[in-house]
């Protein structure tokens, strides 16, 4: 079972676009795929059009002890099941304070016995309890970056807490692989960071990038995604050549092992190329 984290700290970035459209991808090409909104503020259950669930019916039973994953509906949306979250989110997270309560997610996969090929975790724009449970419990993770300084700076911050969590928590915590998103072609500084992010990370930059897109920006909240709404854009292609692209990456890293790949390469500072 594959489990993937896609994380920025910064906003914005095309997380919960890229968690869902992968999802779809994938479950488009036959793979059991569960998508977990570990967002507290629920865009992506939003989108996909499913309404507040009971708590225990939400991503709150991974942190419950009495309610196993296992008996816990997930919905059916777009090739996918998505577990949902809860807007009671922000209220457990005061509860959430001792060291082990990163450990949730993980252990809750684990015993739950499910069978997936691709878990994938979407995560807020902000370090805390429930994105470290995100990274505790994957071995993989996944940076959307816009090229614009905003977005490159909070890609490099998540990059230093991945690096953490692998020292500290998960041993197994591959370094992330980044996917440009809203990429616009003729706007100089866009290639401006690209250029900055591949110097940085080598080849953990995905060749393919996801333009901007009319047909992704529009939300319809019925579940619905690009691939069934509007197939022949490029929304659908890049994410389609994404999908493809990322889960090759992944094979590739699995088969070289965690020992074998690199951090970053030493590279100007995001400082030095702004001025
Ligand atoms: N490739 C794209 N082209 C155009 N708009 C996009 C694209 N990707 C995302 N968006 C839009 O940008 C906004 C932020 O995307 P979202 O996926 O919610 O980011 P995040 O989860 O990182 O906050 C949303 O309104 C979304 O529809
Ligand atoms: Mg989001």
């Amino acid at each position: 079972m594959i489990v993937l984290t896609v994380c920025n700290h910064k906003g914005g970035t095309g997380k919960t676009t890229t968690a869902i459209h992968i999802a779809a991808a994938l479950g488009l090409s036959g793979h059991r795929v569960l998508v977990i909104d570990l967002d507290p503020q629920g865009f992506l259950t939003r989108v996909m059009g499913v309404p507040e669930p009971p708590e225990e019916a939400s991503v709150l039973a991974l942190f419950n002890p009495s309610v196993s994953l296992r008996e816990v509906r997930r919905q059916s949306v777009g090739g996918f099941d998505l577990l949902p979250s809860s807007t009671a989110m922000t209220r457990v997270m005061r509860q959430l304070h001792r060291p082990t309560d990163v450990l949730w997610a993980k252990e809750a996969l684990e015993q739950s016995g499910l069978d997936y090929d691709v878990v994938i975790f979407d995560t807020a724009a902000a370090i805390t309890v429930y994105s470290l449970n995100a990274l505790v419990a994957s071995q993989h993770v996944l940076v959307p970056v816009t090229p614009e300084y905003q977005p490159v700076l909070g890609a490099e911050q998540t990059a230093q807490t991945i690096q953490l969590v692998r020292k500290k928590l998960n041993p197994t915590l591959f370094p992330p692989l980044f996917l440009f998103t809203q990429v616009d072609a003729r706007k100089r500084a866009h290639q401006l960071y690209r250029r900055y992010l591949r110097r940085r990370y080598g080849d953990r930059v995905l060749d393919t990038v996801i333009r901007t897109s009319a047909a992704l920006a529009r939300s319809f909240e019925d579940g619905s995604t690009v691939f069934t709404r509007d197939p022949h854009t490029r929304g659908a292609r890049d994410y389609a050549n994404a999908t493809d692209e990322l889960m090759q990456r992944i094979r590739q890293d699995q088969k070289a092992g965690v020992e074998q790949t690199p951090w970053s390469i030493p590279a100007p500072s995001l400082q030095e190329i702004r001025s």
